[in-house]
């Protein structure tokens, strides 16, 4: 038996990267998987990765709408959500001088508005001792110059962790987040850099993790299963850094 036998788990950017792979591992455990996304052509092969038994609802968690049909979706199907995973997030760079309004509404309406109302309207479907997990990012803990928005965004998010945890101690709901290191998903073709760029900062970055090699999105599948599963069940408004040792060495 698994962590999870019969247990509905609902991962946010699930069509790709860290949230697909997080999928696949609740999946393995007997989860019950509800994946969200946007991207038509990731969604659909998600679907095909993922096999008849999830269920997959193409959402913009920007938009209200989008939110509302989601969780319609998840009561009608299965009543109940008994772990959330919070994941949908975007990156784009800039220095201050060169963030436009539009890429600060972007990335703060995706990575902290949309984490924020994503739970408040799943709230009333999750059960008593269930799960959420947020994904920040190893920028809360660095000030690494072109990420102001983006660890803004996640700094936020982490901080709504624990007031959150706090909210949901009666229900015994565990609130929790993984902070991942630099890690090889599709992430990188979305930064709004050349291919150029997006190599030389690949460099850059390996030379500043201990462990001298990216994470994989198995990696951080794994600590996020933990942390939604009953082996953490004495945890609760905690961010685990899953990075090669990288804001802790
Ligand atoms: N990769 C890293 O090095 C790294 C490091 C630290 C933190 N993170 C965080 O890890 C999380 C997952 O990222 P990833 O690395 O796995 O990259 P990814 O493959 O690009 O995953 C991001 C996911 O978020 C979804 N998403 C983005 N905007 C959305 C929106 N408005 N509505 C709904 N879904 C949206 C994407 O779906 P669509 O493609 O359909 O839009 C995609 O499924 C993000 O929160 C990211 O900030 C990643």
């Amino acid at each position: 038996m698994g962590r999870f036998t019969n247990k509905v788990v609902v991962i946010t950017g699930g069509n790709g990267g860290i949230g697909l792979a997080a999928a696949q591992e609740f999946a393995r455990e007997g989860a019950k998987v509800v994946v969200t996304g946007r991207n038509p052509s990731s969604l659909a092969e998600a679907e095909k990765v993922l096999g008849p038994d999830a269920l997959v609802v193409p959402t913009d968690v920007t938009k209200s709408a989008d939110l509302d049909d989601l969780f319609q979706t998840v009561r009608d199907r299965h009543g109940r959500i008994d772990v959330l995973f919070a994941n949908a997030g975007t990156a784009k760079l800039a220095p201050v001088e060169g963030t436009s309004e539009a890429m600060f509404d972007e990335i703060i309406n995706t990575n902290f508005r949309g984490a924020y109302f994503t739970v408040q309207k799943a709230l009333p479907l999750l059960s008593e001792g269930g799960a959420i997990v947020f994904t920040t990012s190893w920028f809360v803990q660095a000030g690494v110059a072109g990420t102001s928005v983006v660890s803004a965004s996640k700094a936020a998010l982490r901080n709504f962790a624990r007031t959150l945890a706090s909210e949901l101690l009666p229900r015994k709901i565990r609130v929790n987040a993984i902070s991942p290191g630099v890690v090889e998903t599709p992430l990188f073709g979305k930064l709004g850099l050349s291919e150029a760029s997006v190599q030389e900062l690949g460099q850059h970055l390996m030379q500043r993790i201990p462990a001298k090699r990216f994470g994989t999105p198995e990696e951080i599948a794994k600590a996020v299963t933990f942390l939604a599963s009953d082996d953490a069940s004495y945890i609760t408004g905690v961010e685990l850094a899953v990075d090669g040792g990288l804001t802790q060495l």
